[in-house]
């Protein structure tokens, strides 16, 4: 909580666009909310834009795919804004290749930052949610760990790892007022999809029922949900939200 009693949100990866949505959705709907970054250049930016359109929000600097650099990252928040009550696992890249091609750091740097991340920051906040008998663990995943996608090894196996690791810990915590659940994204118009080469892209959006890209801002609002008090019998969930481009 912070000194005004609003649920302090965590939110990694915060300059992405997903990351940036969650942060203004979260913020309207009054929890104070923090963000993580690793590229100053892009966070000098991102505030100054924030600021402009009335968003007030703290970054802190920190690599989630070390699990000592985030330790120092959290302790950082812990000590300038208060105890984090809620977490959203959403720093993720891609190194998209096939199997044969994939160079071993492009392996290494998808399971470090997208799964590993996971690990580094929920293990180090966990101990004060159970004390205060009060959490909310919100994993971003993709739809893309539900199906499989070709040319994803590296990122499919984390992103289903994600979910893995939420129904294992959300029957753990659950005593504890903690809930973990994760929410796995379809194609949503970020800088990340908007990478994917334009042919492929439109072979994959002729896929999705609804026949367009996801608005970052509809991805939000399920995080903003899962964040708030009353979803407290919701634990162990994978929602998806991908326009019916998977449904089983
Ligand atoms: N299914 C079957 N075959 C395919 C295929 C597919 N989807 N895509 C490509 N191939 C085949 C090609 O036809 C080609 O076959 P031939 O050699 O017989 O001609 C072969 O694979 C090689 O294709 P490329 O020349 O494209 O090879 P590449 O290795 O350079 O690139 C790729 C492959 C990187 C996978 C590229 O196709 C690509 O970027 N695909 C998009 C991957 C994707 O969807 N990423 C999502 C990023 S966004 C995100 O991850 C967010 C989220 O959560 C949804």
């Amino acid at each position: 909580m912070d000194k005004s009693n609003k649920r302090i949100v965590l939110v990694t990866g915060a300059t992405g666009g997903l990351g940036t949505a969650m942060c203004k959705t979260l913020l309207k709907d009054g929890f104070k909310v923090v963000g993580n970054y690793i590229t100053p250049e892009k966070a000098e930016k991102w505030t100054k834009q924030m600021n402009d359109e009335g968003f007030h929000i703290d970054l802190f600097k920190g690599d989630v795919s070390s699990y000592e650099d985030t330790g120092r990252m959290l302790k950082e928040i812990e000590t300038k804004v208060g105890t984090i009550d809620t977490l959203v696992n959403n720093a993720g890249i891609t190194r998209d290749g096939r199997l044969v091609n994939m160079k071993v750091e492009d392996w290494h740097a998808v399971i470090n930052t997208n799964l590993n991340s996971v690990f580094n920051c929920t293990h180090q906040l966990l101990n004060g949610m159970i004390e205060r008998k009060f959490g909310r663990i919100i994993n971003i995943s993709s739809v893309n760990g539900q199906r499989g996608q070709f040319g994803q090894t590296n990122y499919s196996a984390a992103k289903a790892g994600m979910h893995g690791f939420t129904k294992s810990l959300a029957m753990e915590v659950a005593k504890y007022g903690i809930t973990v659940n994760t929410i796995s994204p379809g194609y949503i118009g970020t800088d990340m999809v908007m990478a994917v080469p334009e042919k492929v892209l439109t072979q994959i959006v002729a896929q999705v029922p609804m026949g367009r890209l996801g608005g970052t801002h509809e991805v939000a609002h399920l995080v903003s949900f899962l964040a708030s008090e009353e979803t407290s019998f919701i634990t162990g969930a994978n929602y998806s939200i991908n326009g019916g481009q998977h449904v089983y």
